[in-house]
């Protein structure tokens, strides 16, 4: 969607995979769908998240390509990179009931001060702030959906301070999706601010799916099942992708992306290897990193993984095209590879994601040439994210070797020189 947002894929925190519709703030208080929960997460972001994902890279002399997080010394600029940004509650905020004049209201128990005080206490933290609601006549949980209201709820959202919208599909006719998107975007574009518009039309509509009026629409979409924090379901949605990705990805750029759902990572169910592998594949799709965890609780290695600025900026690369699946080896190992913006010389550098889905350990070989990096007279010098190991020069045949664990992924950019 050309509405100038969304440029690169937005981060930012999500209620729902984590505290689904818990309502019970009598019992369990610090986890109910709330305000205070809301600004809990916005604190821990704000506190922490956004400093540290900024990264020093040389530029100059010896520390040319080489990260330096510490320190800044001649040869060196900061890099900033993005963050997650967007705070944003799910479903089950609602009211059951609209007001007298028919607008939208919060649950007034659980969000005392009203959506835009909380839209301003998350502003207030540096941060940015979205809003479930659903196309259809109710959202999922059963509160009152836009239908019929597309107009006035547009307006009451900016009137809130939203900058996302997250906007769900149940309790709506097949056949209206394309449709009741485009009126309730239209409705958007129509205001004065700018909001993102996050859609869940593919994943209702079944299929087949006219991408080039969803890309047109929406900012991001979903196209696949939820996820659950289980690994089972990170890999369904990596196979699903592994499937799509040849039709999918020509249509995934600045402004619109493809949404595989929530970043798992730092919940239950994944291993540290396994959220490797999420991250790995989100950064490698162009996918926007949307996490849905408790930041409050969430170990130190689990953070780690999600606040990696590399592969974040593999994830945010400006070029902003979606990885492409290169080699099927097996059942269980991919390599998947996107270009991304060279940072030495004029050739595009690339980004390459090698997957174990299996139990067993594997080694998954691969030139730059069959990723698909472009031709680079001077060689890459590859380097591997999660380590940060330095993985020397290569030439466009040479074979880069990844051994991967059980269930584990690597993730390495290749820069031209
Ligand atoms: C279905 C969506 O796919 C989920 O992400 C979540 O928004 C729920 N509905 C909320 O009811």
């Amino acid at each position: 969607l050309d509405n100038g947002l969304a440029r690169t894929p937005p981060m930012g925190w999500l209620t729902w995979e984590r505290f689904r519709c818990n309502m019970d703030c009598v019992n369990d208080p610090d986890n109910c769908i709330s305000e205070n929960l809301m600004k809990a997460m916005a604190d821990r972001l704000a506190d922490g998240w956004l400093r540290r994902a900024r990264i020093q890279v040389g530029d100059r002399g010896p520390w040319k390509g080489v990260r330096i997080s510490l320190v800044r010394c001649w040869g060196t600029k900061t890099r900033k990179i993005n963050s997650y940004l967007y705070v944003i509650v799910d479903d089950c905020w609602l009211n059951s009931t609209r007001d007298a004049e028919g607008r939208l209201q919060p649950d007034k128990d659980r969000f005392p001060g009203g959506m835009a005080a909380l839209g301003d206490y998350i502003h207030g933290r540096g941060l940015l702030y979205g809003i479930y609601e659903d196309i259809g006549s109710e959202t999922c949980a059963g509160y009152p959906g836009l239908q019929g209201h597309f107009q006035l709820d547009a307006q009451t959202f900016a009137e809130w301070g939203a900058d996302y919208l997250k906007i769900d599909g149940c309790n709506e006719r097949r056949a209206d999706l394309p449709e009741d998107h485009a009126a309730f975007g239209a409705e958007l574009a129509a205001l004065e601010r700018p909001i993102v518009y996050s859609c869940e039309w593919p994943f209702y509509e079944l299929g087949p799916h006219n991408y080039t009026a969803i890309a047109a629409t929406c900012n991001l979409w979903r196209n696949t099942h939820d996820v659950q924090d289980h690994w089972e379901s990170v890999v369904s949605i990596a196979r699903l992708y592994s499937l799509l990705e040849a039709e999918q990805f020509q249509f995934a750029g600045p402004g619109g992306w493809f949404d595989p759902d929530m970043l798992i990572i730092g919940d239950f169910g994944l291993t540290l290897a396994q959220s490797r592998v999420q991250m790995a594949l989100w950064a490698i799709w162009a996918a926007p990193l949307i996490m849905s965890n408790d930041l409050r609780a969430i170990s130190a290695e689990a953070a780690a993984i999600l606040q990696n600025a590399d592969v974040i900026a593999v994830d945010q690369d400006e070029l902003g095209v979606m990885g492409r699946l290169k080699v099927q080896q097996g059942d269980d190992a991919q390599l998947w590879a996107r270009p991304v913006l060279p940072r030495a010389g004029d050739a595009t550098s690339c980004a390459v994601a090698a997957v174990n889905y299996g139990d067993s350990a594997t080694e998954l070989s691969f030139t730059p040439a069959l990723a698909g990096c472009a031709e680079a007279a001077g060689g890459y010098r590859v380097r591997e994210l999660y380590s940060g190991a330095d993985g020397g020069l290569v030439q466009p045949g040479d074979t880069i070797t990844a051994s991967l664990p059980p269930t584990d992924a690597l993730i390495y950019t290749l820069t031209a020189q």
